[in-house]
């Protein structure tokens, strides 16, 4: 298939991808580093920074379409300046991970994969984040927030700005 390639990456950000490159015997293996490091500049992965990353890694844009799509740390579409991620799998569903989705949506006024017409907050569903002990937990940007409660989300939300 032919593409346009743009580019979309800052110098600095495909500087970092290429550290990221040379600590791997093949380039592709740096995937996921590339990954989390354009999301960290652009917020959101869009195909033109898919493509971009895919020519650094030298490798197929739907494989690297296929990772991304894979793991829901990826956004792929924008995300508002607070992303609260509540984690739904095993642990956190049987301590009431459902609970705290429904008690998010309502304070804040949207449904999953939804942002606050404001911008600032994004609530998503996502599969386990490693924190299981503490369930029910969620992630907002890179934070943990974990045992959650009604009273401790709503304290989580006001010291949110
Ligand atoms: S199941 Fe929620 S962090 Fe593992």
């Amino acid at each position: 298939m032919n593409y346009e390639l743009k580019i979309m990456l800052s110098t600095k950000t495909i500087e970092d991808i290429k550290k990221a490159i040379a600590n791997y015997p093949r380039k592709k293996s740096a995937s996921m580093d590339a990954l989390t490091i354009a999301q960290k500049e652009c917020g959101h992965l869009t195909q033109d920074v898919l493509l971009e990353i895919a020519s650094l890694l030298e490798m197929p844009p739907v494989q690297l379409n296929q990772v991304a799509a894979f793991y829901t740390m990826y956004n792929k579409k924008p995300v508002g300046k607070h992303h609260v991620q509540v984690c739904t799998n095993v642990s956190c569903s049987l301590l009431g991970s459902e609970h705290i989705v429904e008690f998010l949506s309502k304070k804040l006024g949207v449904k999953k994969g939804e942002t606050t017409s404001d911008k600032k907050f994004t609530l998503s569903e996502v599969e386990c984040l490693g924190s299981c002990g503490t369930a029910p937990m969620m992630q907002i940007n890179d934070d943990y927030y974990e045992n959650l409660t009604e009273v401790k989300i709503e304290e989580i939300l006001k010291g949110l700005k």
